[in-house]
Formats: C-alpha cells, sequence, structure tokens
C-alpha cells in the first residue's frame, strides 16, 4: 500500500521524485524517502508526511539525475526513519510495495553470512541479497537481481540502483502495480498513472513476473527467466489537471462534484435514448443466459455497490445473487461453478483480497468480470471480461465518484442481462439511467450548503445509519464515508433490525441519519423513526422535498434532500447529501480529508 516513484535522465531527479511522490501519497503517507545516486548514494528519509521530508532535503543537496523514492504505508515496522524507504546495503539501494511473505527466512541466512540490519521492515532483505549475490556470487547487477527475485516470495514491485552500474533503474514487478513513464531522453516509473501525467502520457504497464531496465535513453524489458520482451507503449487520455485539485480545497470535493460528468462518461457508447437499449461491446462472447448464479466480491465502498447490484439484479433478473467480503472469499471454499457469473468490483483494481478472490473463482471455473476504474490493473487484466468505469483518477482516498460509476455501470448490466431475457421493463429503465447525469447534478445542488448542518452535528462521538431495502447499502456507504474521514463511530442498520438489539444505544448522544426511501419502506421507516425519537434521538432525514412537505418533515427533522427520481437510480441520488455531510464533518474538524490517517487509496496486501 506504499508508492513507489523514480527517475532516470538529464533533469535533477530530487525535485521530480518529490513531485512523483506528492501524486502518490494517497497510496500511505506514514513515512518518506528518496534515494539520487551520483558519485555516491545520499539517502534521506523521514517519519510522516512528504512535507518533514522536503524539510530534511532543504539542507541536503542531494546532487544526481537518478533517483528512486518511496511513501509508506507501514506493514512490517512501525512508522519510523529507520523502517522508511530507502532501504540500501553497500552498493545497492532499494525502494519496495507489497509484502516478501518469505522474508525472515532469507534475513536468517543473510545474518548467518554476516549482513547486517538497521530496520524491522520486510524490504531491506533485498538490497542486503541483491548485494550478498554481487560480493558473495560474483554477479554483475542484473543477474543478481534476477538471482534474488528468484528467492523472493509474496508481493512486490520495487525499484534498485547500484553504484556498480549508476546510469540505470531496475525494476521488478509482482502482484503490485507498476508504470514506466517513457519520456524524451528520460524514463519515469511510478506506481500509477496519475503520478506520471505531469511529464508524460506514454507509458509501459509491467506484468506479473517482469522486471525492466531502465536507462535514459532505452528500456529493456524481461520476464524473471532472463528472456527479453517486446512492450506496448500505451497512450494514456487522462489529462494531468485530472490528477490535481483544480482550485478546490479537497480532492474529495473536487471528486464529488465530478459525478455528473463521471457517471456520463461512463455511460458513453454503452447506452441509447433511440435504441432504448444498453450495449456493452465489452460483454460480446459472453453468453448471459448460461447463469444460474451471481456472485458480487470486493472490500469496502466497492462491496457496498455489490449490495445495491443484488438487490437490482434479483428483482428484475429473478437470478440468485450473493455478495461475498472478498477478504473472506477464499477461504470459505465458495460454492460457485462454470455456471456461476462472478463480478469482482475495484476502484483500483489493485486490492489484494479482490484479486486473489477472483483467482479462486477462475480455478472454480466460474466467469470472471471485473468492474475497474484503473486501466490495465492487475484485477482487470486477470478477468475474462472488464466494464471500466470512467470516473477518472480518483485521489482522495475516501472513495466517491468511483461508487456512483460503478453503480452506473452495475445498472447497465442488469439491463443488459435483463434485454437478452424480456423487453419489459428495458426501456423504463434505461430511461431512468439516462437521467442519472442531470439528476444527481440536481441532488449536489440541493446539498452544497450543508456545510452549516455539518457543524451541528459534528461534535459527536457516534452516529447511526438507517436504510431499508436499496436503501441499506446507502446506509453502509454512508457510515462508512463518516467514520473513514471524520474518525466518528458510525454504524448502519438495516432499519427492521434496529430494535432487536442496537435501539439500545439510542439517547441524545446518539444522532440518527435514516434513509426514508419510499414506498412501503417510507411507511416503515417512518415508524423507526419515531422509535429512535421516543428515545431522544436527534434525527436527520434523507428524503425528497415532497415528502418533507407530505410529511410535514422540517418541523421535527433536519432533511438532507434529494430530487424526484425513478426508484431505480433513487438509492444513487441518497448517496449524495451523505457524502457531502461526511465530508463537511471532516472538513469542519480540520481533518486531513484526502489522507485519513491509517488509510491508504489502494490495499494492495491481504
Ligand atoms: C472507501 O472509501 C475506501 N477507500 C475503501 O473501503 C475502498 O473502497 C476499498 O479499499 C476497496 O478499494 P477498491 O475499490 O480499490 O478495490
Amino acid at each position: 500500500m506504499c508508492g513507489i516513484a523514480g527517475y532516470i535522465g538529464e533533469q535533477n531527479a530530487k525535485d521530480i521524485v518529490i513531485n512523483n511522490l506528492k501524486k502518490l501519497e494517497y497510496r500511505g503517507y506514514d513515512s518518506t524517502g528518496i534515494a539520487v545516486l551520483d558519485q555516491d548514494i545520499s539517502v534521506i528519509r523521514a517519519k510522516g508526511k512528504l512535507v518533514e521530508l522536503e524539510k530534511k532535503l532543504e539542507d541536503e543537496s542531494a546532487p544526481g539525475h537518478v533517483g528512486i523514492g518511496h511513501t509508506r504505508w507501514a506493514t512490517h515496522g512501525k512508522p519510523s526513519d529507520e523502517n522508511a524507504h530507502p532501504h540500501r546495503a553497500e552498493h545497492v539501494v532499494v525502494v519496495h510495495n507489497g509484502i516478501i511473505e518469505n522474508y525472515l527466512e532469507i534475513k536468517h541466512n543473510l545474518i548467518n553470512n554476516g549482513a547486517q540490519f538497521s530496520s524491522e521492515t520486510d524490504t531491506e532483505i533485498i538490497p542486503l541479497l541483491i548485494e550478498y549475490n554481487m560480493q558473495r556470487n560474483g554477479l554483475d547487477f542484473e543477474q543478481a537481481v534476477l538471482s534474488s527475485i528468484a528467492q523472493l516470495k509474496g508481493s512486490f514491485a520495487f525499484a534498485a540502483m547500484s553504484t556498480t552500474e549508476p546510469e540505470k533503474i531496475l525494476v521488478a514487478k509482482n502482484a503490485s502495480p507498476l508504470i514506466v513513464g517513457i519520456g524524451n531522453n528520460e524514463m519515469f516509473l511510478a506506481s500509477d498513472i496519475p503520478a506520471l501525467l505531469e511529464y508524460t502520457q506514454d507509458v509501459v504497464i509491467l506484468e506479473d513476473h517482469q522486471m525492466a531496465i531502465l536507462e535514459k535513453d532505452q528500456l529493456t524489458l524481461k520476464d524473471f527467466n532472463n528472456t527479453e520482451l517486446d512492450y506496448q507503449v500505451k497512450k494514456i487520455t487522462w489529462s494531468r489537471i485530472a490528477a490535481e485539485k483544480d482550485g478546490h480545497k479537497h480532492f474529495m470535493y473536487k471528486e464529488i462534484l465530478e459525478q455528473p460528468r463521471a457517471i456520463a462518461d461512463s455511460m458513453r457508447s454503452r447506452i441509447s435514448k433511440q435504441a432504448a437499449k444498453v450495449s456493452l461491446s465489452e460483454l460480446d462472447g459472453m453468453d448471459t443466459d448460461k447463469f444460474n448464479k451471481i456472485v458480487f466480491c470486493a472490500c469496502g465502498t466497492s462491496y457496498h455497490s455489490g449490495l445495491l447490484a443484488k438487490q437490482w439484479f434479483e428483482r428484475y433478473l429473478r437470478i440468485p445473487c450473493d455478495v461475498e467480503l472478498a477478504s473472506e472469499f477464499r477461504y470459505n471454499d465458495p460454492i460457485i461453478d462454470d455456471k456461476t457469473l462472478w463480478v469482482g468490483i475495484s476502484q483500483s483494481g489493485e486490492t489484494a483480497d479482490t484479486l486473489a478472490a477472483l483467482h479462486e473463482a477462475k480455478d472454480k471455473a466460474a466467469t470472471c468480470l471485473a468492474i475497474c476504474n484503473n486501466m490495465d490493473s492487475s484485477i482487470a487484466r486477470a478477468a475474462d471480461y472488464v466494464l471500466y468505469t470512467q470516473a477518472g483518477p480518483e485521489i482522495g482516498v475516501a472513495s466517491t465518484k468511483a461508487f456512483s460509476t460503478q453503480l452506473s455501470v452495475l445498472a447497465m448490466l442488469c439491463v443488459h442481462m435483463l434485454q437478452a431475457k424480456s423487453k419489459d421493463k428495458v426501456s423504463e429503465l434505461v430511461h431512468a439511467i439516462l437521467h442519472l447525469p442531470e439528476a444527481v447534478q440536481q441532488c449536489i445542488d440541493l446539498n452544497l450548503k450543508l456545510a452549516p448542518l455539518a457543524q451541528k452535528y459534528m461534535q459527536y462521538s457516534s452516529f447511526l445509519f438507517l436504510g431499508r431495502g436499496d436503501a441499506y447499502a446507502i446506509a453502509l456507504e454512508g457510515a462508512l464515508k463518516l467514520k473513514e474521514i471524520s474518525y466518528i463511530h458510525a454504524e448502519a442498520y438495516a432499519a427492521g433490525e434496529m430494535k432487536h438489539g442496537p435501539i439500545a444505544l439510542i439517547d441524545q448522544n446518539m444522532p440518527v441519519m435514516a434513509i426514508l426511501g419510499e414506498g412501503i419502506h417510507q411507511e416503515k421507516t417512518l415508524s423507526n423513526i419515531e422509535e429512535v425519537k421516543s428515545r431522544d434521538a436527534k434525527v436527520l432525514i434523507v428524503c425528497t422535498e415532497q415528502q418533507v412537505q407530505d410529511l410535514k418533515l422540517d418541523q421535527n427533522y433536519d432533511c438532507l434532500l434529494i430530487p424526484q427520481c425513478h426508484n431505480f437510480i433513487r438509492p444513487i441520488l441518497e448517496n449524495i447529501p451523505l457524502q457531502l455531510f461526511a465530508y463537511h464533518v471532516a472538513d469542519q474538524k480540520g481533518l486531513d480529508v484526502d489522507q485519513p490517517r491509517n488509510l491508504a487509496k489502494a490495499v494492495t496486501v491481504e
């Protein structure tokens, strides 16, 4: 869950690597470091955010045109200067993202051969192993890296430099993401694409079990058996601006406001008003009629997308659906077979739990469809089919626009499979989906002034979110957003479940956010609201203006409004005010909204 970056060329490596790390900091930010190669290697590391390293660098020149850097999310060894990357041996220095599962065994062997360790990390074995292979086995840098890789088990993307061959950076990839950026007489490397956009849109995305030798005017790609490989340069269409704040205080707020555009982009050339039809050409060749079960599998916010999708797919397709937490899935010996459609949902496409679950589903002969936002990410490449969301880079750790675009794509997938079965409802659902970008814009406009309401509730230490039917998944998502950026303990319950226990938590110190819903759910949720109100809870209600008038809700409750819409898309709208509420509570508390404590954007270790 770290970010690695690197540069080789004619410019000052320190400045470029630090700039790349700024774009990667959302991947992990408990300590950072940089190494620059000139006559010798200068290594500067600092506990805390990148600004701490920049302070240190004010007194360090760190000259050189070749450099690597790292921003960390600790897995082995607490955040400290000693455990921060880069880690070095006498001639070799390394930055690494991932987990070396057999590091203790290798560490003992190296210690028995005289190596000295100065950190608690798994990573430190890599430079010491390369050094050992160079010194003891007389291998050159490249051969030593290849021989070391052969001993490593686990996930890794690392970059290495050596004083013995100063005009090269060697990188290797297995399971963790690694991208090389092609420049004019210079090369860049990073854990993801947005970090490179300021310098180039020409990238090579490494596959598992590949290594690359970066020289300023040449890139050589090899597999771990030292066989040279051809490579394909991809032109990235995302603009540099897309990966920047564009004048907003936080990426999260900018990304919330981008949702109408992101949804419209995710629908482009997939849904037609004239034909009242959805066409997902990416699924050509998939026989959707053969499936007797769908399994949605994901983590966090993406898991909540799966929960809502189950509601839709069972309601309109009458096909049984399971929603599985990816971190549990492969340890449960799941009941799936070649008549199962396994749908993995992941913004980053790099979440290790979801990737492992995909491999499990493939081993059991399921058809695997990935819904991802990051182009050519590991999950996208491992799946049989992939539907990309077009949210653009999502930098804020709290997922917002990716969630809405996942739901838009899942809604289109539902209609795509429905229209293969019957024409009934298809046109109605197509028009509901086509209305989404406009409806989400209306929803944002209705909730732009939520800051005062957030201020009223920001001092509470707990919150309960309630929803019924489709709104239960949204209640879970609303609670997650508030939890992860404001650090307020928030739980979500199916409203009807409340009286079976959680209602014991209710008093004047426990605000309740209720998603009213409509039809039968409105009625039932209203009585649940009465139950908590009669126990002194402060209640906020997500509802339409019409419901406020009809039910005179504003006399007793704080209301977060959504526009009138078709019930198919209503949950997507109900989520928007919850995103903005959480955002303003965290912002008012002066917290780091984009990089909440203890979190990272892509969880690339299990
Ligand atoms: C959501 O705001 C969090 N960042 C987190 O729960 C996230 O949804 C989860 O880690 C899954 O990430 P993915 O969609 O990239 O797989």
